[in-house]
């Protein structure tokens, strides 16, 4: 049965209720979250429900006021203040059995101590169900300058009733600090190895800063003009229940396992290709990709003559830009937000606008999308009489700092290991998650980390901890270049570090400054194919004045001694699963 568009309206997901307490002169707020598993309408009315994975905890219903536990998939909204730091306690509630197919040749949290099963992989392996239950869990918060005993390390996962947990398992209550800038974060399971399945499956949600003392922020639409949209790409069985690839391409080496799941139905908020009734007025809007290997390039185009509008962004990952950038398209990888304008005070009552997708999937090698289906994400219906005229915002929205490098680059590869039928993996560097740390970054010190691409695919690079920038794109010969670093490192996977090889006389072309709307504080950047990127990372707290770091400088958060650590990995969690991940530890000198 096909599905009907635009049918369902857009879910916002209500906003969690802290309960508040006050030790001496500090204020706390609590949260207790549980992950679990129920079903929800995510196709239209009239179609089954479809069972998913979210999350519960109590919130304020935005109608009655009262309060009440809630669940859904995304989860419910965490509002932060900036400064006043928050304690999660997170519940694996997740009593049945994966959704998905766990692939058991990964290296993966594994809570049964299930073996990896031996080609060739007819059915599932014996003893399977001995992999697919109990769950693990454990939460990140995408984007957050988090201790990293809270951080949501992919091995400090646990299990229902914490029966089982990870080797990086410390407390499954995190202390959150906000002590970062106004923005748009995320939360989203983190396991190893089954990120993809669990946040396929529906954990994920927002996490918003906002900052009393900003200026800017009182300016812009509030309440029910400011939205969250969460996109996601997912397939559906017959009988609504979600699907998921379960024939690997290299089905002799991982049986399950696809190095990018492409969905055919476009979610936002949970809810496949919703409506969402607009006023004649602005609207701010907080878009995220949360997808697992998708990207979306992002058109505001009438329904009727098929015309295109241009929009404002205000915001990046990690803040608000030094000025808007008006966009005509808005490409977005998995995990990068947005946060923009949309003026729908020029449109007359009744007008239907559709936001398009025209991004390639995988990206930039392979289809583009179906115009009727994933060529569209949701519509806009303008309502009202009157056009709302909003006032104009300032020119300036942001200071944001140069960095400037205080200790030597540091240079990594990102490769592909071929299979007959593809991809078997992809690695950073040539090495595995579960290889010995190589990156100790100091404390207080300012480094660029350069990133040769010689894959056919862009990969969206997420470092934790921290809010950086990107500083430039330029072309290289990327074959010349991966030979070169072959002969002298051998094929990857390696058994031990590489040796770092230069780019520099292999670069071609200009070099690229960032895209506008790049230009910001970011988490999450585009590191494309054939093509070297340049990072500027700073290992200190956003807001900390550049005359004010320095290498071996200690900051509360940063402190190496708390945790286990931390990771970065390419946002396609696909990758990101079959060892596209790496540790890190930041160390006081
Ligand atoms: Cu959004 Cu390491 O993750
Ligand atoms: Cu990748």
């Amino acid at each position: 049965k096909k599905i009907p568009q635009f049918v369902n309206q857009l879910f916002i997901p209500p906003v969690y209720k802290p309960t508040i307490h006050k030790h001496k002169d500090k204020i706390v707020h609590k949260y207790t979250v549980k992950m679990c598993e129920f079903k929800q309408q995510v196709l239209p009315p009239g179609f089954p429900k479809t069972t998913v994975h979210g999350f519960e905890g109590l919130i304020k219903d935005p109608i009655s006021k009262r309060s009440r536990i809630f669940r859904s998939s995304p989860g419910p909204t965490f509002e932060a203040t900036r400064n006043i730091s928050i304690q999660v306690q997170w519940i694996n509630n997740l009593k049945n059995k994966h959704l998905f197919p766990v692939d058991p040749t990964l290296h993966w949290a594994n809570p049964n101590g299930f073996p990896p099963p031996a080609p060739p992989f007819k059915a599932f392996p014996p003893g399977y169900a001995q992999a697919q239950s109990p769950i693990p869990s454990v939460v990140h918060m995408h984007g957050g300058e988090t201790r990293s005993d809270f951080d949501g390390h992919p091995e400090a996962w646990f299990t229902h009733r914490e029966k089982q947990k990870g080797a990086a398992f410390f407390t499954s209550r995190y202390t959150y600090l906000n002590s970062q800038q106004p923005t748009t974060l995320w939360y989203h399971d983190h396991t190893l190895g089954i990120t993809r399945l669990n946040t396929a499956s529906g954990l994920a949600g927002f996490y918003l800063i906002r900052d009393p003392k900003n200026k800017i922020e009182p300016l812009l639409p509030q309440g029910k003009f400011e939205i969250p949209m969460v996109i996601q790409d997912r397939t559906f069985n017959k009988d609504a229940s979600l699907f998921f690839t379960n024939i690997g391409i290299n089905s002799n080496v991982h049986p399950y396992w696809d190095p990018d799941f492409i969905g055919d139905t476009i979610l936002v908020n949970g809810g496949v290709w919703p409506n969402l009734n607009v006023e004649r007025r602005l609207y701010r809007i907080r878009i995220l990709n949360g997808s697992n290997s998708r990207f979306y390039n992002l058109k505001l185009q009438n329904k009727k003559n098929k015309k295109e509008y241009a929009f404002h962004q205000i915001g990046s990952d990690g803040g608000f830009l030094r000025s808007a950038v008006k966009l005509k398209e808005l490409l977005l990888a998995p995990a990068e937000r947005a946060d923009i304008l949309v003026d729908f005070s020029k449109f007359d009552a009744g007008t239907k606008l559709i936001f398009t997708n025209d991004a390639i999937a995988p990206f930039p090698g392979g289809q583009p999308p179906n115009p009727n289906t994933t060529g569209k994400v949701m519509q806009f219906t303008v309502r009202g009489s009157k056009a709302f005229k909003f006032p104009k915002l300032p020119s300036k929205l942001n200071t944001i700092p140069k960095l400037i490098p205080d200790v030597p680059p540091k240079m990594f590869v990102l490769n592909v290991v071929q299979g007959d039928n593809g991809a078997l993996q992809l690695l950073l560097n040539g090495q595995r998650f579960e290889d010995e740390v190589t990156e100790f970054p100091i404390v207080g010190s300012t480094v660029d980390w350069i990133f040769a691409n010689p894959t056919k695919a862009t990969h969206p690079i997420h470092i934790h901890l921290i809010q950086f920038h990107l500083i430039s794109r330029q072309k290289f010969k990327s074959d010349a270049y991966l030979k070169a670093w072959i002969k002298i490192n051998g094929s990857p996977p390696l058994d031990k570090p590489p040796t770092p090889l230069s780019v520099d006389s292999f670069l071609q072309g200009k070099l690229r400054k960032p895209d506008l709307n790049e230009q910001g504080w970011k988490d999450t950047i585009r590191v494309n194919p054939g093509e070297v990127t340049r990072f500027r990372l700073r290992f200190a707290p956003q807001d900390i004045p550049v005359s004010k770091t320095k290498p071996g400088k200690n900051f509360f958060q940063f402190n190496p001694s708390f945790g286990p650590g931390y990771v970065w990995h390419c946002h396609i969690l696909d990758h990101e699963d079959n060892d596209m991940m790496r540790p890190f530890q930041v160390r006081k000198k």
